[in-house]
């Protein structure tokens, strides 16, 4: 079989040990691998190169994706798909890997309903595929914003101040909720907690009269201006106050050995399944288990935020 592998929407660490985890599954099957540059843009523009074993050396602890990655909005039109599926057969490749986000995955969807033979695995730092208990490149941005509020909690006790700290995540409070837990975060708000900013007011009031040296707030990006939330709380509170947005470093970085394991069993997942004719599915790890699922449920699929998780950052603050 021939078939094509990209990486699409926002890269994330781990994207290029799951590159590697299939071409090397694919050419241990007798299978011929095509990297395709840039995404769905690469696609359709035909940049494809074919890959050996020693293509993909040395990428398995490298951040960002060999491939490089890109958005493509216009892929959601019919003509551009069309131009995409041309080339692919202008190359005879028959089936493609697909690693990113949801975006990536209704692109996928979207080539599987062409002829296509398409396989999803889930690569973005926001957790917020739910096939898949953990996305690729989430523990890593995981370990990079703990180790970011470490250090400004260092500075915000030193200083007796409040310090907001916002995360990414898109739409999806994962980023947020598992750092602001792993750091001992006084206030984590998500978009599934909502921010309900009087009461933060008040209650960082409070414990400022308490005596409370410091306050940290891990909050989910595209929630509020966090720097003039940042002058709020120093207005009303007692407290000086520091915003700090994490912003894209989140992104880059040396994978942990969690995503490293993911991206190799999910990539050896997608080449088995391709090699059983399985089309139209996007893998996971569900309890530890591998599992398939097709991509039109998956994208329908809710993320539930984990009201364990939840419940302990009230009992633990
Ligand atoms: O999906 C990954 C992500 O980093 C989100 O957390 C963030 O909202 C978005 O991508 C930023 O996208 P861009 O790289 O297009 O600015």
């Amino acid at each position: 079989m021939r078939i094509g592998v990209l990486t699409s929407g926002g890269d994330s660490p781990g994207m290029n040990a799951a590159i590697r985890a299939v071409v090397r599954a694919a050419l241990s099957n007798g299978d011929k691998v095509f990297g395709v540059s840039d995404g769905y843009r690469g696609l359709v523009e035909g940049r494809f190169k074919e890959f050996t074993r020693s293509d993909v050396s040395e990428i398995l602890n490298r951040g960002g994706t060999i491939l490089g990655t890109a958005r493509l909005p216009e892929f959601k039109y019919e003509a551009v798909r069309q131009l995409a599926v041309k080339q692919l057969q202008k190359n005879d490749i028959e089936a493609l890997i697909c690693i990113g986000g949801d975006g990536t995955y209704a692109g996928a969807l979207a080539l599987h309903h062409m002829g296509i033979k398409t396989i999803g695995i889930p690569g973005t730092i926001d957790n917020d595929i739910a096939s898949s208990d953990y996305t690729i490149g989430f523990s890593t941005a995981l370990n990079t914003a703990c180790d970011a509020i470490d250090k400004l909690k260092d500075t915000s006790s030193s200083h007796q101040r409040c310090s907001i700290i916002e995360v990414m995540g898109r739409h999806c409070g994962d980023l947020a909720l598992y750092s602001g837990l792993c750091t001992g975060a006084e206030y984590i708000f998500t978009n599934e907690t909502g921010l309900d900013k009087e009461k933060l007011l008040k209650d960082l009031k409070e414990n400022r009269l308490a005596g409370r040296r410091h306050a940290i707030v891990v909050i989910s990006e595209n929630m509020t201006d966090v720097y003039q939330l940042a002058k709020e709380v120093e207005d009303y509170s007692g407290y000086e106050c520091r915003a700090t947005v994490l912003g894209y470093v989140q992104r880059g970085g040396t994978p942990t050995p969690e995503d490293r394991l993911l991206a190799a069993r999910l990539g050896g997942f997608a080449v088995d399944l391709l090699k059983q004719g399985v089309s139209g599915v996007c893998v996971g790890v569900i309890d530890n288990e591998l599992r398939s699922t097709p991509i039109e449920e998956a994208l329908n699929m809710k993320n539930i935020p984990s009201e364990e998780l939840h419940n302990l950052v009230q009992k633990l603050k």
